[in-house]
């Protein structure tokens, strides 16, 4: 946040509560960054800031029934946080079916066709319940904010749900080469923030993604069931009620 300039002071003149607010709120947020031994919030995409990870689940699944088989919600938790063609293998391997390398990138193709399908439909609303608000509340309490997903859809899906604008840094399966729970995703993004790994929480609804930010150096945030991100520091339903004020009690 700007510091009043003289031109400001002049126009608030005659509102000197106005002022008096206003510098309370500047020194507060400073003061409160100041405290913070955080300095950066990482954010996964799919199934955190968005509902995404239930379309790739009914993707995922539409195409296992297609090749004669299917797989549990349990064994889908696997899947989160991995890439497309590793996600693919895991499948196949569930189902005893093996495909040839060109069978695996059509069968990949059209999967993600049937995802996109979903994803287009997407907007702003699709954001899930605190979101928003909470990557506001980062951005106003001087905190950096980097995306750090697996997807290589994740900017058509920013952009859809008008989140492009909430971060510094935006790091997807475009500019990664391993997959969670490998940190390099994370390290990417505190690298382009250029802040350091042990000041940066991430904030990830998967095991591969808790995981990935503790081989980096990071604190995670679970977003969803306790018994399944039991590593995480803390887990939270959702960002409703949560505030950049709990990150200090990690
Ligand atoms: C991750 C999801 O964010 O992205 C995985 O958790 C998904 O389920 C992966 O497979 C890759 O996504 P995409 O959009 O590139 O197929
Ligand atoms: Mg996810």
């Amino acid at each position: 946040m700007a510091s009043p300039s003289g031109e400001a002071l002049g126009n608030r003149k005659g509102r000197p509560y106005d002022f008096i607010a206003s510098a309370f709120l500047f020194l507060r947020l400073h003061s409160f960054q100041n405290q913070l031994n955080v300095k950066a919030c990482l954010f996964d995409l799919d199934g955190v800031l968005v509902d995404t990870a239930v379309f790739h689940f009914q993707a995922w699944r539409r195409l296992a029934r297609d090749l004669g088989f299917d797989f549990t919600e349990h064994q889908n938790e696997q899947l989160k946080g991995i890439s497309r063609m590793e996600s693919l293998e895991r499948i196949l391997a569930w189902g005893g079916v093996t495909l040839s390398d060109g069978e695996k990138n059509r069968w990949a193709a059209v999967k993600n066709e049937w995802y996109l399908h979903l994803v287009r439909q997407m907007t702003p609303v699709d954001v899930l319940p605190g979101a928003r608000e909470f990557l506001n509340d980062c951005r106003d309490a001087g905190l950096k904010t980097a995306l750090g997903s697996a997807s290589k859809n994740a900017r058509l899906i920013l952009e859809n749900t008008d989140l492009l604008r909430y971060f510094d840094a935006v790091i997807d399966g475009t500019h990664t080469s391993r997959s969670k729970p490998d940190p390099e995703v994370f390290l990417l993004g505190a690298e382009k923030l250029g802040v350091a790994p042990a000041t940066c929480v991430v904030f990830e609804d998967a095991v591969a993604g808790v995981e990935a930010a503790h081989r980096g150096g990071m604190k995670a945030v679970g977003v969803g069931s306790p018994t399944v991100l039991a590593e995480a520091e803390m887990v939270i339903p959702g960002f409703i009620g949560f505030s950049v004020e709990r990150l200090q009690t990690l």
